[in-house]
């Protein structure tokens, strides 16, 4: 190949995109850092991630066998090696190719092995001298790859240059700990004996691919799936086998680019250059490394203990890396938050905080993340278009986070360096707890900081505080269902499983039996063997209804899970207790589901799946979830989107729901191995767990509008046809926090209702403006205008009385000096600044010659307003200016202001200035009237 190979990480996804869609790839566009439909991972550890269900499906073939992506990954295995060696990062751009089974165009290990060969021999130029291979060497039952061994040498690569590692490092996956997986073989490239700078002259530099030494670097992992990892660890042959290949962009940047870390490439050195702008510590000559050299110790301008410039240097690693792994994940919707995939990213923030501010490293001493983001937007928005599109959203959200926890930092880190002072070797659970929960502190920042110190955190302690403070929390929760009343023990009435849920195919179920009984202060609670009682959760409302046996009559007044029991709440109204759990135990009661207020419930509750859908097609897939409510009378969805829909948006999204409504398309559930449910795509929400069974809800879609169909998972009852919704009417759509969106909703009856209700409202309001709801717009176009000119004229009134009022109490106050009248007035009501400028105006007109000093209340209340004005004639003859007494009463009263030398402004907040500045006022006037100690004289 003549081309001239790739150097640039933008020139290298190119090469490599470009070289397997000539070989028959498709170009698959990256799936989401943070996967939907798979709950086995909290981000996308890989390029097969979204993949994986090709290789455990039958059926057809996707892609026509072959794919090629750049995926956006991210893995925390790593995180504590960040900074600290050449290669290692947590958020990084995956290169890789796949296969899918032995279908027509599929392909296996020898076209992998030669694809992989000439791209990093003939594209990429690399010397094959440096080149080397692992394949897997057999452990257990699993035996040793000898074909890939064949097919390296055949395409060229001498056996001297292959070795055979075990499984830990030449077995892949799975990813999620189930599914795809299979033995792997490796690239690697020999680095060479010259160590770069930042690995010490006596660490283990590395003798052969495989060992602990940087030396040698992998960096294309070429994976053979061939096995179907269960739950329980075995391995199953994969339906389909194929080939997983990952590279990664930053390693390949490195070699390619000649630096010694992926630091050093153009993903990351623009980077870490504005991580450094941020801190004054590099600039600083007493604190520059003499030499330069990475293991220098620089002077402390503080005076603290002299730093290691590879600290420093580490700390600007795991900034750049944070803050770009932070930057991808916000961009695609998600959030710092205390769970799952938001807790990884708010420890991220957090971490990068930490390591920037703190006091022995970079110092920095404001909120900086901002421009690195943008830095990071610069960079990949070119490849990746969703960071430009959602920038201001990305910087306001991450900006918010780091303003969030800079408020508790430093009296956390004060807090730490308070515990650590105390000479302990170990920090307690419960001190890592209090700068958990207090300040914000992630445990393994704490462990971190505290390691730092040579100190360890006591883990276990740690997490039996958190859960305590998870019993606690529950144990408030049971309280609120108990009306805040300890349960007694339960009473058992009979043997067998319990609380088996009919609810989904019928309200009415007859001949339950009683399981056991409790008493919570006055309330009364049982489980039954069977119930249709629909127990709150999942955002679905508990259902209403009875419980009857021949002459007992009791009602349903809650039903909530606890564990795995349905658990029912019941106030007799005719017959007893006693009677009821007689008639329990015979197996002789029945419970009836209140239909008026399941039915509206389960409309509501479909719409949501409805609602759902329609929010990712109008306003895009990183719409999420983020807690909902469904009620008889409403629903209620929060999501993430960071802007507010336009009216349009939301105009679009109720047209469709209400048009899937009308296509009255079939709702169908079934329960599922999660497995099936992640291959057919279903919406699964963070944070909720899932057993091997779940239950899927799926709604038919609309083709010929473009709706799909949704699918969730869902124990939630549902209509079983999208017409019963009836309609979709959307109340109101609200910001609840920082990206996070509320939309609430009625449907049936109620959005019946609400139109009835709006319709009403506006017959009364035609009534009392005694017109018809079509000429109520123009009415109150009339109306308006009228009173704002009624206003006008009142204010007009208003300000001529005050006005009035203003020159009286002014003549009463002016006093006379020959020729010269001033006058020095505080009034004690509010007076806008523009009536008291007239009134100023005024008074020196009435004055002629002399001069006004006014004070008064601000219209806006708490503070003063000084006004000054000055005949022409006092200017002139006597030298009074209205802006030098402005002046002079600012310096008096601690305020500001200024003006011309007839008018002057001025200002103050202190009340207490003021008897100061009108005796000054009038010490003034008569020092400058009566120059030569005449007296002054009463007008
Ligand atoms: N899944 C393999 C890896 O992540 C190859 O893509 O290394």
């Amino acid at each position: 190949m003549t081309a001239v190979p790739p150097k640039t990480a933008a020139e290298l996804r190119r090469a490599f995109l470009d070289f397997f869609a000539e070989r028959g790839h498709t170009i698959v566009p990256s799936s989401p850092l943070v996967p939907h439909g798979d709950p086995t991972l909290l981000f996308t550890t890989a390029g097969m991630v979204q993949f994986k269900p090709y290789y455990s499906a039958t059926g057809e073939v996707p892609y026509n066998g072959r794919a090629a992506s750049v995926q956006k990954s991210l893995r925390l295995t790593d995180i504590d090696n960040v900074g600290l060696t050449p290669r290692h990062d947590t958020f990084f751009e995956m290169l890789g190719n796949f296969s899918f089974g032995r279908e027509k165009g599929s392909y296996f290990k020898a076209e992998a092995i030669a694809f992989a060969w000439e791209f990093v021999t003939k594209v990429l130029d690399l010397p094959r001298e440096r080149l080397y291979a692992s394949v897997f060497a057999g452990e257990g039952q699993l035996p040793r790859d000898d074909e890939a061994v064949a097919l390296w040498k055949k395409v060229g690569l001498p056996e001297s240059r292959i070795v055979a590692l075990g499984r830990k490092d030449n077995f892949w996956g799975p990813a999620g700990g189930r599914g795809a997986c299979g033995p792997s073989s490796e690239i690697y490239f020999d680095l060479g004996e010259q160590r770069p700078a930042c690995v010490p002259a006596d660490a283990f530099w590395g003798e052969s691919p495989g060992d602990p030494g940087d030396r040698f670097m992998e960096f294309w992992n070429l994976v053979f799936p061939q096995f179907d990892a269960q739950a329980d660890g075995s391995l199953e042959p994969l339906p389909r086998p194929g080939i997983d290949t990952g590279m990664g962009l930053e390693r390949l940047s490195l070699i390619l680019q000649g630096v010694d870390s992926i630091f050093e490439t153009d993903v990351f050195a623009p980077l870490v250059a504005e991580v450094r702008a941020q801190s004054s510590w590099w600039d600083t000559s007493t604190r520059r490394s003499a030499t330069g050299d990475y293991y220098d110790r620089v002077r402390d301008a503080r005076g603290g203990a002299p730093l290691l410039v590879k600290d420093l240097l580490r700390d600007e690693r795991i900034i750049a890396d944070h803050v770009r792994a932070l930057t991808f994940a916000v961009a695609e919707g998600a959030l710092p938050s205390n769970e799952g995939a938001g807790y990884v990213l708010r420890r991220l923030l957090r971490r990068a905080v930490t390591r920037g501010r703190s006091r022995t490293g970079l110092a920095i001493d404001h909120a900086f993340l901002s421009p690195i983001v943008s830095k990071a937007v610069e960079i990949f928005g070119v490849h990746y278009h969703e960071l430009v599109e959602h920038k201001d959203r990305v910087l306001r959200a991450i900006a918010q986070e780091e303003a969030n926890f800079a408020q508790t930092y430093e009296a956390g880190v004060g807090r730490l360096g308070e515990i650590l002072a105390t000479g302990i070797t170990k920090v307690s659970g419960e001190d890592a707890f209090l700068l958990h929960d207090t300040y914000g502190f992630p445990i393994e920042i704490t462990e971190e900081l505290a390691r730092e110190a040579g100190v360890q955190v006591d883990r276990e302690g740690f997490e039996r505080a958190m859960e305590e403070q998870r019993a606690r929390a529950r144990a408030a929760s049971k309280f609120a269902h108990g009306g805040g009343t300890e349960a007694e023990p339960w009473t058992a009435v009979s043997e067998g499983a319990d609380s088996d849920f009919v609810g989904y195919a019928t309200l009415e179920f007859h001949g339950a039996k009683l399981r056991r009984w409790r008493t919570r202060g006055t309330k009364f609670e049982i489980v039954l063997d069977r119930t249709p009682a629909y127990p709150e959760g999942g955002g679905q409302v508990a259902d209403q209804g009875t419980i009857t046996a021949p002459g007992i009559w009791a009602t349903l007044t809650h039903v909530y899970r606890e564990d795995e029991a349905i658990v029912h709440c019941v106030r007799p109204e005719q017959g007893t207790r006693g009677e009821l759990l007689a008639a329990g135990k015979a197996g002789a009661l029945s419970v009836h589901i209140a239909p008026e207020k399941r039915q509206p419930t389960m409309r509501h509750h479909t719409a949501t799946h409805l609602l759902h859908e329609a929010l990712r097609t109008v306003l895009g897939e990183h719409v999420r979830q983020a807690g909902s409510l469904v009620a008889p009378d409403r629903l209620r969805f929060d999501y993430t989107h960071f802007e507010a829909p336009t009216a349009k948006q939301l105009a679009r999204i109720e047209e469709r729901i209400n048009g899937w409504v009308l296509a009255d398309r079939p709702v169908e559930w079934a329960v599922v191995p999660i497995e099936r449910a992640k291959s057919l795509g279903a919406m699964m929400l963070f944070g909720e767990k899932y057993g091997a069974e779940v239950r899927l809800v799926s709604t038919e879609g609309v083709p010929e509008a473009g709706i799909v169909g949704s699918r969730e998972l869902c124990g939630g009852t549902h209509v079983s046809r999208t017409g019963e919704i009836g309609a979709f009417w959307l109340l109101s759509d609200s910001a609840i926090a920082s990206g996070v969106r509320r939309i609430e909703a009625v449907c049936g009856l109620e959005a019946l209702r609400h139109a009835r209700g709006q319709d009403a409202l506006l017959q009364r309001a035609a009534r009392v403006l005694l017109t018809s709801p079509a000429g109520l717009p123009e009415q109150l176009e009339r109306l308006k205008n009228e009173v704002e000119q009624l206003r006008k004229e009142a204010e007009k009134q208003r300000a001529a009385s005050l006005k009035q009022q203003l020159r009286q109490e002014l003549a009463n106050s002016t006093k006379q000096f020959g020729r010269w009248k001033f006058a020095v007035m505080q009034v004690g009501y509010r007076v806008e600044m523009k009536l008291a400028r007239e009134a100023a105006d005024d008074a020196r007109d009435s004055l002629k010659d002399g001069a006004a000093v006014l004070i008064l209340p601000s219209a806006a209340g708490s503070t003063w307003s000084l006004v000054a004005s000055a005949s022409a004639s006092a200017t002139n003859e006597l030298g009074i200016r209205a802006d030098e007494i402005i002046k002079s009463l600012a310096g008096i009263t601690h305020g500001s202001g200024g003006g011309k030398p007839q008018m002057a402004v001025g200002g103050t907040k202190d009340e207490s200035t003021l008897a100061a500045a009108k005796a000054w006022a009038w010490d003034y006037f008569a020092s400058v009237a009566s120059p030569k100690g005449e007296g002054e004289e009463e007008r």
